[in-house]
C-alpha cells in the first residue's frame, strides 16, 4: 500500500509551491493533477507577484530566472479616461511588486520537482477524497494508464482551484460559501509588442474598464471588460486594439503598438470565500477556497500566502509534533483572505461600469478617482493593499 505524509491535489502554483516547501523540510508528499504539464503551462493568468510570493521562491532557491527576467515595478497608474494618476508604491510603502508571469513561475516549480524529489503525477482522473473527518484519510484516482490508484496519508491539501473536488468533498453542513458574481468578464490578449507604458495602467472609462500590463519589454498583456457571457469571436484583434486605445486615454493610446494576438480569452469575474479552510484532515489553499476578481492582482498571491501558513502548520505537525498551527490555519489564512477580497471588490467597483449603474454611480467613481489623485492617505491605502498586507 502506498503511503505519504501529505497528498496535495492540484499542480497549479498553490500545489507546487506547497509541495516544494514541504519537501524542503523533509515532509513526504505526492502531488496529483488531472491535466498534463503542457496544458497547465498553456493557461495564461496572473502577471503580478507580491513580495511574499517572490520571497517563497527565494527561500526555495528557485528564484534565479525570476530575478533575471522579472521586472520590479515601483508604482502603477490609475486612469480616469483622461489623466493618469500614479500610485508610487515604493515611496508610499517602501515596497514594490514584480511583473513575472504565473506561467513562468509554474514552469520554474515544475522543472525543479525531479531534482528536489517532489513527486507529481499528471493525468490523474476521477480524484476522490475519503476519510478526512478522521486522522487516516486517503485519496483514490484513475491514472493515465486507466489503472485504479490509492494513497494513504495523514493530511490532504486541496489546491485544485475553484472547480476541483476538494472543497466539494466537505459536507454541506460543515462549511459556508460567500459569493458575488459580477455582470462582466475580462477579455485578455497577449501580443509580442512592447508595452504602451513602463508601468501598469488600470483605466476606468465611460466605455468600461481597461488594463495595460506586460510580461516583458517585448510582450504585452491587455484586458478590457466585456458583458458576462460574451463570445470571444465577437472581438477580432482590431476591435480590441480600438477599444483599448479609447479606454486607456490619450497618453497611453499614443504608446500602443498593435500586433496579432497570440492568446485571447475571456475570464468571468467572481468574489468567493469558503469558510472554514480546514475540515478535519483536509486543508484548502488558493482558488480551491476563494476567488477574487483579478482587478487587484491578488489571486496568485493569496494562494502563496495560504501556502505559507499551511507549510508552517504542517511542518510544525510533522517535525515538532505540534498540532496547534493546523488548528489555527483556517482562521489565520481567512483573516488575510477577507482583506484581499475587500480590496479586490472595492477596486473592481471603482474601475468597472456596472450595467445596472447609471450616471450617479459614474460620478461617484470620478469623485473617488479625483480624491485619490489629491490625497496621499488614499494613495497609501491602495498601495499598502496592492503590494500585499503582512503575512
Ligand atoms: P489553479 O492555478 O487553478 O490550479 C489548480 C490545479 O488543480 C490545476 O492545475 C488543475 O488542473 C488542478 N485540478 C482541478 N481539478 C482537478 C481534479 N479534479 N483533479 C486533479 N487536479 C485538478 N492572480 C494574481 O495574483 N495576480 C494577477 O495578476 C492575476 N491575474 C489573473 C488574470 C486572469 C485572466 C485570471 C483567470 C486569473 C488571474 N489571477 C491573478 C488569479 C490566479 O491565476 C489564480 O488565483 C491562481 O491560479 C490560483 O492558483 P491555484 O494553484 O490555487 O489554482
Ligand atoms: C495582470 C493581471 C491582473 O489581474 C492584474 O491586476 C494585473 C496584471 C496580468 O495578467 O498581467
Amino acid at each position: 500500500m502506498r503511503r505519504v505524509q501529505v497528498c496535495i491535489i492540484g499542480a497549479g502554483p498553490a500545489g507546487l509551491l506547497l509541495g516544494h516547501l514541504l519537501r524542503a523540510e523533509g515532509v513526504d508528499c505526492l502531488v496529483l493533477d488531472r491535466q498534463s504539464p503542457d496544458y497547465i503551462l498553456g493557461r495564461i493568468r496572473a502577471g503580478v507577484l507580491e513580495t511574499i510570493t517572490v520571497s517563497l521562491m527565494e527561500r526555495l532557491g528557485l528564484d534565479a530566472r525570476l530575478k533575471a527576467e522579472g521586472l520590479w515595478h515601483d508604482g502603477f497608474q490609475l486612469a480616469d479616461g483622461e489623466r493618469l494618476i500614479r500610485i508610487d508604491l515604493a515611496d508610499l510603502t517602501g515596497s514594490r511588486v514584480m511583473v513575472y508571469g504565473q506561467t513562468e513561475l509554474t514552469r520554474d516549480l515544475m522543472q525543479a520537482a525531479e531534482e528536489r524529489g517532489l513527486e507529481i503525477e499528471y493525468g490523474a482522473r476521477e480524484v476522490a477524497l475519503h476519510g478526512m473527518e478522521g486522522d487516516a484519510p486517503h485519496v483514490t484516482w484513475t491514472d493515465a494508464n486507466g489503472a485504479q490508484q490509492r494513497v494513504d496519508c495523514r493530511f490532504i491539501v486541496g489546491c485544485d482551484g475553484f472547480h476541483g473536488p476538494s472543497r466539494k468533498a466537505i459536507p454541506a453542513n460543515a462549511g459556508k460559501g460567500f459569493e458575488r458574481v459580477y455582470p462582466f468578464g475580462w477579455l485578455g490578449i497577449l501580443a509580442d509588442v512592447p508595452p504602451c507604458h513602463h508601468e501598469l495602467i488600470y483605466a476606468s472609462h465611460e466605455r468600461g474598464f481597461a488594463l495595460a500590463s506586460m510580461r516583458s519589454e517585448t510582450r504585452s498583456r491587455y484586458y478590457i471588460d466585456v458583458p458576462a457571457g460574451e463570445d470571444v469571436a465577437n472581438w477580432p484583434d482590431d476591435r480590441v486594439w480600438d477599444e483599448l486605445a479609447l479606454r486607456l486615454g490619450p497618453e497611453a493610446a499614443a504608446g500602443i503598438a498593435r500586433g496579432p494576438s497570440i492568446e485571447k480569452s475571456i475570464a468571468p469575474l467572481r468574489s468567493f470565500v469558503f469558510e472554514p479552510m480546514r475540515y478535519g484532515s483536509l486543508l484548502l489553499c488558493g482558488d480551491a477556497a476563494h476567488i477574487v476578481p483579478p482587478t487587484g492582482a491578488k489571486g496568485l498571491n493569496l494562494a502563496a500566502s495560504d501556502v505559507h501558513y499551511a507549510a508552517e502548520a504542517l511542518t510544525a505537525f510533522f517535525l515538532r509534533n505540534c498540532d496547534d498551527a493546523v488548528a489555527a490555519y483556517s482562521q489565520k489564512a481567512l483573516s488575510r483572505v477577507w482583506k484581499a477580497e475587500r480590496f479586490s471588490w472595492s477596486l473592481t467597483r471603482l474601475m468597472h461600469r456596472d450595467p445596472s449603474g447609471g450616471p450617479f454611480e459614474r460620478r461617484m467613481q470620478l469623485a473617488e478617482l479625483d480624491y485619490i489623485a489629491s490625497s496621499r492617505a488614499a494613495q497609501t491605502a491602495i498601495a499598502e493593499n496592492y503590494v500585499g498586507l503582512p503575512v
